[in-house]
């Protein structure tokens, strides 16, 4: 069998999409994440890994005999810049440094849209201190940043659609202005599916985005009017959010924390008007098709 490509985090909403793309093309594909898989429920060409990647163990697992390696883990929901950074910066780096020594030709770290050392939020400036570790520990890897990935079971309108479905109102922390550029899952895989493949890409950051930018109000009316629900929109401003949410985001299921409020400071669309769809041939496909589909 071919040297595998291993995706960590490869169960998850964009890991899935990108590991079916792998085994589509032919590719052998390793697996690693914390909850295990049964055997059977796996194509022959996937190998599971289980086991947390800050682990030295399961990192040793996961780059061993590797042709490329992806790093799809990523939390917004952390309470610690400890937590941030161990997951963003220290995990991925130590990963990238093992798959180097491994042999591995790529290394993806896929980081996140509107990531800056100066972000707002803890998130984001984790994740551009994991871009510059990783490309530290492995010369040649590459940062993706994708903007909010959306599709069916997304982790967006699958939230806020039933939240429409059941509350009279939506908050619209800082009015709901942050601007998005959302981008079809299945485009995203696809995007980095390409960067893998062509060796000439090695290096270089690419921002996945879609072909629209809306802002946070417009997502939401947008997908009300698609279920036919007029909820009450109410703008939050951003200090009364993050009050709110330094408030309760110790409480199990907090719907909310003071880091994914920051998070909402900043807009997240494509900085290079190039972009990196065009760059790598992908077509991204309108929201509204996507928007249409959704049940009433
Ligand atoms: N979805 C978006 O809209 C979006 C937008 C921009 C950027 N991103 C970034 O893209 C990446 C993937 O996002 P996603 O939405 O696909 O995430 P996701 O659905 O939450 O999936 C995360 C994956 O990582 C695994 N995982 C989590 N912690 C782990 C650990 N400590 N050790 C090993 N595996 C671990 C999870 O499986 P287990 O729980 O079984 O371990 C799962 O397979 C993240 O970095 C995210 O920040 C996502």
């Amino acid at each position: 069998m071919d040297a595998p490509i291993t995706v960590v985090g490869g169960t998850g909403y964009i890991g899935r999409r990108l590991v079916e793309r792998l085994v589509g093309r032919g590719a052998s594909v390793r697996i690693v994440s914390r909850q295990a898989r049964k055997k059977g429920d796996l194509a022959p060409t996937i190998e599971h890994v289980t086991g947390d990647i800050e682990d030295a163990v399961t990192a040793g697992r996961a780059v061993e005999g590797a042709s490329a390696v992806v790093y799809l883990v990523g939390t917004t929901s952390a309470r610690s810049e400890r937590e941030f950074y161990a997951l963003h910066r220290d995990a991925p780096a130590r990963l990238a440094a093992a798959a180097r020594r491994a042999g591995a030709r790529r290394f993806l770290y896929v980081s996140a849209m509107g990531v800056a050392p100066d972000a707002p939020s803890m998130a984001d400036r984790s994740k551009a201190a994991g871009e510059a570790a990783v490309s530290e520990a492995f010369p040649g890897a590459n940062a993706i940043r994708p903007a909010l990935v959306y599709g069916p079971g997304d982790h967006f309108f699958t939230l806020f659609s039933q939240l429409v479905r059941s509350a009279p109102a939506i908050p619209l922390i800082g009015g709901g202005r942050t601007r998005f550029q959302p981008m079809h899952v299945e485009d995203a895989a696809e995007a980095m599916a390409r960067v893998l493949e062509d060796a000439r890409t090695a290096g270089c950051a690419f921002e996945l985005g879609g072909s629209e930018i809306y802002s946070f109000r417009e997502l939401i009316e947008r997908m009300c009017a698609a279920i036919g629900r007029r909820p009450w929109l109410v703008p939050v401003p951003f200090l009364l959010a993050e009050a709110g949410a330094l408030a309760t985001q110790w409480l199990p299921n907090a719907p909310l924390t003071v880091d994914q409020v920051r998070l909402l400071k900043t807009d997240k669309v494509i900085r290079d008007p190039g972009g990196a769809p065009v760059v790598l041939g992908v077509r991204a496909r309108g929201l509204e098709d996507f928007l249409a589909g959704l049940s009433r």
